[in-house]
């Protein structure tokens, strides 16, 4: 097992992303930051929206890790969608993370049908800003979150750079087939947003009796599980203890028979948010 993806671009991503999702600023970023560099993390996985930027970036300032060894992602939220205000949203994220590039910034959801009738063009505006914004060095890679194969299909149309990252929602009992083989496809790097169903796959019957016969937690089996299927977990925790497990995932293998029965879990854990109808 690898510590790293590779990129479409060559560079190299490691392997488990800590979230960042309803962490709360302050001091509660601050720990679960460092908490989670101490427990080995060196990628960090944020986003404007979680309105907790200021406190991951101080994690990062002082958690002692050089920055060229840390791997720092953020997202553009969707009302800044646009060319000129995909600049300036960027500015003000790296502003908040204090840092002087971004080593990934993502498109949060596309632009859908249902709510921009222009939304193509909406999401290659955006796209156009990312694209300059990494031709000037400041972000090493961009990407998107959210996106469907025909949102994929409709951005390839103009773009310059494929994405070098599709970050989706995955886990046990929710895989996305069709977009992940859109993606691998294509050369793109799926990472997986709520490994754990945010908490919800964890009482699963069948995970639960997998987990005891790998003496693991039903959380260290999820996050072993979408790397074992080439996806790129993003556990988000704010407990110290859990941190530590999440990342514990290195030194045993799920087998083949394991995988095939969690692959085939069905309905569990899911948001229900579909980046075609939802309205934020
Ligand atoms: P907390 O942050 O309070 O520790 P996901 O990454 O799928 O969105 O899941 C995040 C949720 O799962 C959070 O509520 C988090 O709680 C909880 N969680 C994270 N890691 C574990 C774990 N190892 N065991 C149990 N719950 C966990």
């Amino acid at each position: 097992m690898n510590n790293f993806f590779k990129l479409n671009n060559g560079i190299n991503i490691p392997s488990i992303g800590f979230g960042t999702w309803q962490t709360p600023d302050g001091e509660t970023a601050i720990n679960a930051i460092k908490a989670a560099i101490e427990s080995g993390y060196r990628h960090i996985d944020a986003a404007a929206v979680y309105k907790n930027e200021v406190g991951v970036g101080e994690g990062i300032k002082g958690c002692g890790i050089p920055r060229e060894e840390l791997f720092v992602t953020s997202k553009l939220w969707n009302t800044e969608r646009g060319y000129e205000s995909t600049l300036k949203a960027f500015e003000q994220t790296l502003n908040d993370l204090q840092l002087d590039y971004l080593d990934l910034y993502l498109i949060h959801w596309p632009a859908n049908a249902q709510q921009f009738s222009n939304w193509k063009d909406l999401n290659s505006e955006t796209w156009r800003a990312m694209e300059k914004l990494q031709s000037e060095g400041k972000i090493r890679s961009i990407g998107t979150s959210n996106f469907l194969p025909h949102h994929l299909e409709a951005l390839l149309e103009k773009a310059t750079i494929t994405p070098a990252v599709n970050q989706i929602e995955y886990h046990p009992g929710f895989t996305q087939d069709e977009c992940v083989a859109f993606c691998k496809k294509n050369n793109i790097v799926v990472q997986g947003w709520s490994p754990l169903g945010r908490g919800e796959v964890l009482d699963n019957a069948t995970l639960i009796t997998i987990a005891n016969k790998y003496n693991k937690s039903v959380a260290q089996i999820c996050i072993r599980w979408a790397l074992q299927n080439e996806i790129l977990p993003l556990p988000k925790s704010i407990t110290p203890h859990r941190i530590k497990e999440n990342f514990e995932v290195f030194d045993f293998e799920i087998s083949s028979d394991d995988m095939t029965t969690i692959n085939q879990l069905k309905n569990i854990g899911e948001s229900g948010l579909n980046p075609d109808t939802v309205t934020f």
